[in-house]
């Protein structure tokens, strides 16, 4: 049993923030951020919730796999920005949608999500468990930076992107996926503190802090060697894949990517220069563009892969 995509979404909030809009308010210019990285502008929000962005994304993919909300058995968001500890995202993109029979959950494996979240429902389906099952990224990472530090804070952006998956025979479908613990602290964001009745603790927390050059280093290790396990998993080619669909970090980490794997870089959609790094939520918003562009035909062949916090990271090979 693997799982075919029937429909895409993607939302991200209106205000778009340009590198030059960055540099008036801190001390970084557009040719430090584009010439490092590839970005050139993000999307913030002012008003959308990691919720309300997760819901809008949702809608427009039910709209584009052409079923109902009632249809769906499942609904898994990957997220590390949500707006509540409970309920989760899920249950909230439920009400948001309508999508009475679905059991919902969410998950955090960071700019890994939603591939994990993927292969939850590659899994759901092997089992017997789900049929039709819809997998969000969503982040308001917005409100985890640390936007005194001009190092990270000007690499991430906020946005939404959904699939719906259902099971099917026909399809073949191979992942990979792994973490790494003790590595975790090359990328880390606090949660909540212990603060309660015998310990008081009020200092401020700990937002995004990155070691970037050593996720760097990690990221065009990794991404070569897993997409290489997936593909002779799948006994396919690197040639015979269309696109190479990448967690949207850093431009320079997916042409390493890309010579590694020695396949051209056109074969390596990149969005990051508008949306920058929305961590979970990157690859199924470029997976949405290239939905509605056009550039996915019935039966082609593409590999998605992930990378991130965790650290952790993950592959799937798949057949559109
Ligand atoms: N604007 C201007 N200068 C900046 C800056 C900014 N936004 N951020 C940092 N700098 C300065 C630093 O203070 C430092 O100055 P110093 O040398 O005087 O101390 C210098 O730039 C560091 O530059 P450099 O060593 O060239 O940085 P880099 O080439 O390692 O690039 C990253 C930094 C973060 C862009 C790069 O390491 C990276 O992209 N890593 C991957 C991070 C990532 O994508 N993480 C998410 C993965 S899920």
């Amino acid at each position: 049993m693997a799982v075919k995509i029937l429909g895409t979404g993607s939302f991200l909030p209106e205000k778009r923030v340009t590198n030059d809009d960055l540099a008036q308010v801190m001390d970084t210019s557009d040719e430090w951020i584009s010439s490092r990285t590839g970005i050139r502008a993000r999307h913030i929000s002012v008003e959308e919730t990691t919720s309300s962005m997760a819901v809008k994304a949702a809608k427009i993919a039910l709209e584009d796999a052409k079923i109902a909300p009632e249809e769906l058995d499942h609904i898994f968001v990957a997220t590390l920005s949500a707006d509540h500890a409970t309920p989760s995202t899920a249950c909230q993109v439920q009400k948001g949608i309508g999508a009475e029979n679905a059991v919902c959950m969410d998950l955090n494996a960071a700019c890994s999500g939603f591939i994990f979240g993927l292969q939850t429902a590659l899994a759901y389906a092997k089992a017997g468990m789900g049929k039709k099952m819809m997998i969000i990224g969503v982040e308001t990472l917005s409100k985890l930076m640390d936007w005194k530090d001009r190092s990270t804070c000007v690499l991430f952006g906020d946005g939404a992107g959904c699939a719906i998956v259902e099971a099917d025979e026909t399809r073949k479908v191979m992942i990979d996926a792994g973490s790494k613990g003790n590595m975790g602290d090359v990328l880390t964001c606090e949660e909540r503190h212990l603060n309660n009745l015998l310990v008081k603790d009020d200092s401020p927390m700990q937002q995004v802090a990155m070691n970037g050059q050593a996720v760097f280093k990690f990221a065009v290790r990794i991404i070569p060697k897993s997409i290489h396990k997936v593909l002779e998993a799948a006994e396919v080619s690197e040639e015979e894949i269309k696109y190479f669909v990448l967690h949207q970090a850093n431009r320079r980490i997916i042409e390493a990517a890309a010579k590694r794997l020695k396949e051209p870089i056109e074969k390596f959609p990149i969005n990051l220069d508008q949306c920058a790094n929305t961590s979970s939520a990157t690859v199924p918003i470029l997976l949405d563009e290239m939905n509605k562009k056009g550039m996915l035909e019935p039966g082609d062949k593409i590999v998605l892969c992930g990378f991130g916090g965790g650290l952790t990271w993950g592959s799937v090979y798949l057949e559109w």
